[in-house]
Formats: C-alpha cells, sequence, structure tokens
C-alpha cells in the first residue's frame, strides 16, 4: 500500500505541469517600442503569437492604414512577414509585405507577395495600393516592415481586416521564401484588426482550436501516458504484499477506470479536431487512438466477465488482460509521443513527460526487484511448512 504514495504524488506533479501549459506566455509589449525615423503611431498591439508586434494608424476619411510590423525572424537570415487576406482569415489568399535582410548587401527589403495558396508563393504586387514600403533592420536582431495602405472600400465598410503574420528561418539566393514551420505558434499568428477601436480578436491569447489541442494533449497524456501505466505498475507490483490485498485490486479499478473516464474524454476531443481538420490527417496518430480506445473498452467490460479465482477459464482470462493491459500501456505511451510531435508545445512539456516515463521506468525495475525477493522469501517459507501450504 505504501507504494501507491509516490504513484498518486507523479500523477498529482503532471496534473500541475500540464495546467500551466495553457497558461499564457508573458511577452514584452510594444508600447516602449521606438523608431528610427520617429514615426509615430496611434495604437500598438503586441501580437498573440511569434512574439510579433503591431503599431498602426488608421485614417478612415481616406481608408489610409499605416503600419509598422516587428518579429524576429525564426532563423538569422530568414525573413518576417505581415498579411492582409481580403476574403479569408487564413494564409491562403493573403496578401503579403515580406521583409528580410539581403544577404549580399546587407539591407533590410520589403517585397510582396501573393498568397494565393499554400503550394503557390509568388511575388507579386497586391491587390490593393500600398506606398512608403521600408524595411529595418533592428538592434535585438528583429526586422521592422513600415508601409502605408489603402484600405479597398469594401473592408473598410467592415470596419474590420483579417491579419496574418509569419516568421521563416531563411530565403534562397534567388529571393524564394524558406517554409516556416508548422508549430501552434505559426497555426495560430492570424486574427481580424479592430480598424477603429484598434484592437486584435484574438488578444486574449489563445484561439479556440489550439484550446482544444492543449485540451486533447492534457487529458490524453494524462490518462493513457500516465494513469494507465500507475495502474498497471499498482497491479503487478502492489498485489505482490499479501497485506495489501485486496485494496491493490481496487486502486487498481479505481485507477484504471478514472483513466478510461478521462482517455475517452481525450479521445472525443481527438475525433472532433479530426473532424475539423480538412485536409491534415495523422493517421497513424488516429489509429492508434481508435485501437487505445477498443483495446480499453474491452478491458472495462471485461471486468464484469471475470471468472472467479478458481475457475479454469481464469488462466486464459488472466492471459488476455495482461495482454490487452501491456499493449494499451505501450500503445498509450508512443501516442502521446506522436500527440506531441503533431501538437509541438514547448520542449519542456516533452521533456517533463520524458521524465515521467522513465520515473516510473525506474520504480517499476525497483518494484521487479522487490517482488521478486518477497515472492522467493515467501516460497522459502512455504516449503519448510509443507502441511500449510495453502496459498
Ligand atoms: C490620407 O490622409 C492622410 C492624412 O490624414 C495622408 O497622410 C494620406 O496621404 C492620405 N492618403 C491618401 C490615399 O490620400
Ligand atoms: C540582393 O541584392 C543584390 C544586389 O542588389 C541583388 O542582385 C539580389 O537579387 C538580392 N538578393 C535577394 C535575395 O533579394
Amino acid at each position: 500500500m505504501a507504494l501507491s504514495a509516490p504513484a498518486s504524488v507523479k500523477t498529482f506533479l503532471c496534473f500541475t505541469l500540464w495546467a500551466l501549459l495553457i497558461s499564457p506566455a508573458v511577452s514584452l509589449t510594444c508600447s516602449g517600442q521606438k523608431f528610427t525615423k520617429n514615426q509615430v503611431f496611434s495604437t500598438c498591439l503586441d501580437l498573440p503569437s511569434l512574439s510579433s508586434f503591431f503599431h498602426f494608424s488608421y485614417d478612415s476619411s481616406n481608408t489610409t492604414l499605416s503600419v509598422a510590423f516587428i518579429a524576429a525572424p525564426s532563423k538569422p537570415g530568414g525573413w518576417v512577414a505581415w498579411a492582409i487576406n481580403p476574403k479569408a482569415t487564413g494564409m491562403a489568399g493573403s496578401q503579403a509585405l515580406v521583409a528580410y535582410k539581403n544577404s549580399t548587401t546587407g539591407l533590410a527589403v520589403v517585397r510582396t507577395f501573393d498568397i494565393s495558396s499554400y503550394s503557390s508563393i509568388v511575388a507579386k504586387d497586391l491587390s490593393f495600393e500600398v506606398w512608403d514600403k521600408t524595411a529595418e533592420s533592428r538592434s535585438d536582431g528583429s526586422l521592422a516592415i513600415f508601409a502605408k495602405i489603402k484600405i479597398p472600400a469594401d473592408l473598410a465598410s467592415n470596419g474590420e481586416i483579417n491579419q496574418v503574420w509569419q516568421i521563416g528561418p531563411g530565403v534562397g539566393a534567388d529571393g524564394t521564401l524558406v517554409k516556416h514551420e508548422f508549430a501552434v505558434a505559426n497555426l495560430q499568428s492570424k486574427g481580424t484588426l479592430d480598424l477603429k477601436n484598434g484592437h486584435t480578436s484574438s488578444s486574449s491569447g489563445v484561439d479556440t482550436r489550439t484550446k482544444n489541442k492543449n485540451i486533447h494533449g492534457i487529458l490524453n497524456a494524462v490518462s493513457w501516458g500516465i494513469l494507465f501505466p500507475v495502474g498497471a505498475i499498482i497491479a503487478r507490483y502492489i498485489r505482490a504484499f499479501e497485506s495489501a490485498d485486496p485494496a491493490w485490486f481496487y486502486l487498481h479499478v479505481f485507477c484504471q477506470i478514472s483513466a478510461y473516464a478521462i482517455g475517452v474524454a481525450g479521445w472525443g476531443t481527438g475525433l472532433k479536431l479530426g473532424n475539423q481538420s480538412s485536409g491534415i490527417t495523422y493517421s497513424s496518430h488516429r489509429n492508434i487512438g481508435i485501437t487505445l480506445f477498443v483495446l480499453a473498452t474491452v478491458q472495462v467490460f471485461a471486468l464484469f466477465l471475470r471468472p472467479n479465482k478458481e475457475h479454469k477459464y481464469r488462466f486464459y482470462w488472466n492471459i488476455y488482460h495482461h495482454s490487452f493491459g501491456y499493449a494499451i500501456v505501450v500503445l498509450g505511451i508512443v501516442n502521446v509521443f506522436k500527440g506531441f510531435n503533431i501538437l509541438r508545445p514547448d520542449y519542456k512539456w516533452k521533456s517533463a513527460y520524458t521524465n515521467t516515463i522513465i520515473s516510473l521506468g525506474a520504480i517499476s525495475l525497483l518494484l521487479e526487484a522487490v517482488t521478486w525477493v518477497v515472492v522467493l522469501k515467501r516460497r522459502s517459507e512455504i516449503s519448510k511448512k509443507p502441511h500449510d501450504g495453502k496459498q
């Protein structure tokens, strides 16, 4: 029984660590930023992702938007981009201003790109009038894009525009942009810009889809990734102690039923995310998820079909129950790591989870040794008193 303490402490720690994942990151603010040419803007925004900043003034009498966008490329020699998407909310269809440092001249330059689709990024004039385009490379390694934009009448009458921003790792010698990463921060770098009141809709931090992905990650990492293995450890090792019978059994059932309940919730969020993401399918993550759900459901129902200890089928039931159980533990951990590679949270979350699994593995090894000692000792005691050999 005493052995359940480290496991519950672990579980608690992991809950805490994962809860921190959804707390928004602290960022520097735009309000102190100055420009070398003394440009002044009426409003500035700390954009919610990619540590980017946006300064602007809007003159509604002639629908002129004057902007400055500041961000650091993801690698030195990379690019930064700010775009208006006149028709949709994402990257496809956006009209982009891109800045990078020309490696030959060392000067920051601005170019315009028409991003008609993800595969077609063409250097081209924009669909609306843009002038006074300049770029500046700043002392902290970031780049600033300046421009004045004539907002088309239909967008101006809405009072808001869809903005998209991005950072990339490099620029080819011919001026082609090296693809940006597809981490969560690169996918949530968009929002609507309220021209009159000067705020961006996603300024609260994380959009709903990202929040759903984080919830999906937390529920599944806690259930399939931590509680199921802990429940298996309880079943395998704690019952070796005679004094822990039948408490280990209830603890095991409690642990696995709660893991199953949380896991099913997490599984449901996964299906929903899968349905929402047309075009991108993470098929192995999805198939392992479905397999896990089936195996775990069979395990839960098999609890009710469990033959009693003396029954001749109990032997076969044990084989099935253990093999399904180990399969769930292994597939669960594998799928949590697959999930990390898809969601790509900060590296510390992956390493926190890895450390948890390593600790659970170390605890299991230790308990395995202790169990052998206990079992061998018990056997030798039994052989000393053969008339009392009933287990
Ligand atoms: C709009 O008005 C501002 C001053 O309020 C001026 O600087 C800008 O050039 C005007 N834009 C156009 C397109 O006329
Ligand atoms: C950098 O500047 C040189 C000289 O103006 C020009 O020939 C070259 O195309 C530029 N390279 C890029 C990637 O813009």
